[in-house]
């Protein structure tokens, strides 16, 4: 049921036009979709309402659903009640493969108990807060950076679709995203035609270095060897048919670049795509709150974990793309 009254819990940072506020809701067919952004030039955001989360969905309703993550490339859901098994069958209606945990080490080491969930809550496997300096504190430090999620994969992921459990978080749980697509179509004529035909080396252990350079100077050999980096053009099509920025905190350098040259026009992107103007935020509202996005044609970032916050249980299937970009560039 969409609430009118219902407080604000979607950000927007510039008085400029489109607003959230300034818009009405959409009806498409038994759907209600409320934009963030809306406008000829890019639509980015909406939360969706009228999905019956009970049963499984129909093809026709993914179908649609698909439709309207092409046009917004963040989809919003509230008060799912989907659990684990019902997320994961979800995420399978959307892509053939879902990514696998790896850093699964058996049900008994995991708190999920299932390696086709990405555990990112700020829970320990004893079910205490995590601890501030530990290793899975820092490892979080990474998720604050605006990323992409999987670009450090040579066959990358287009969707994530991250599902909170529990109560409702108290000390700021909110995710942030950036449209890339229309971050690019802004570029000037000259830095288009610059970074045209460039290819990115992505590391995950560039930005977990970057986010947290104590810790993360030194990757362990095993965490290495489990994410290798990876190579894709730094300017694509998006679903909708108009280019974006491929882009994240994993950017390492481009290929046939110098790394400092590199990090410098990577930065200067990455800031330009992170504009308020191109910005939203959803705060984490209560158990069963659900978003899903399009790593193929957005940037996102996650509030760190602070001492102040209360448990903030949620959980990340990741969809591995299909389609003619998936597998990137051969180096
Ligand atoms: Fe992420």
């Amino acid at each position: 049921m969409v609430n009118p009254r219902a407080p604000i819990h979607i950000r927007t940072y510039e008085t400029t036009c489109p607003r959230a506020d300034a818009l009405s809701d959409i009806q498409e067919g038994s759907l209600t979709v409320r934009p963030v952004f809306q406008s000829p030039e890019s639509s980015f955001g909406a939360e969706v309402f009228g999905v019956d989360w009970n049963s499984p969905i129909p093809e026709a309703l993914v179908a649609q659903l698909i439709s309207l993550q092409d046009r917004y490339g963040v989809l919003i859901f509230r008060e799912t009640g989907l659990d684990n098994a019902r997320h994961i069958a979800f995420s399978q209606q959307l892509g053939e493969k879902l990514e696998i945990n790896p850093f699964f080490y058996g049900r008994e080491n995991d708190r999920l108990g299932e390696p086709r969930l990405f555990d990112v809550a700020n829970i320990e496997l004893d079910g205490s807060l995590v601890k501030l300096d530990s290793r899975r504190w820092h490892h979080s430090l990474g998720n604050a950076l605006w990323h992409t999620d999987s670009t450090y994969h040579q066959t990358r992921s287009k969707y994530s679709i991250l599902l909170s459990h529990g109560n409702p978080v108290r000390g700021g749980s909110w995710t942030h995203f950036a449209d890339t697509r229309r971050a690019y179509a802004d570029l000037s004529p000259e830095k288009k035609a610059q970074i045209e035909d460039l290819v990115v080396e992505h590391d995950l252990w560039h930005s977990r270095k970057l986010a947290s350079p104590i810790v993360y100077g030194n990757p362990l050999p095993h965490e290495l060897a489990a994410k290798p980096p990876a190579f894709h053009k730094l300017v694509q099509t998006a679903p909708d048919g108009r280019k974006t920025l491929y882009i994240a905190a994993h950017a390492k350098q481009f290929v046939g670049w110098e790394f400092e040259k590199s990090q410098e026009l990577i930065w200067e992107l990455i800031e330009h795509c992170t504009q308020p103007q191109y910005v939203f935020s959803m705060e984490w509202v209560q158990g069963g709150d659900m978003v899903w996005w399009d790593n193929r044609q957005s940037m996102h970032r996650a509030n760190p974990y602070t001492e102040s916050m209360t448990a903030r249980d949620v959980r990340r299937s990741t969809i591995i793309d299909d389609g003619p970009l998936a597998s990137g560039v051969k180096v």
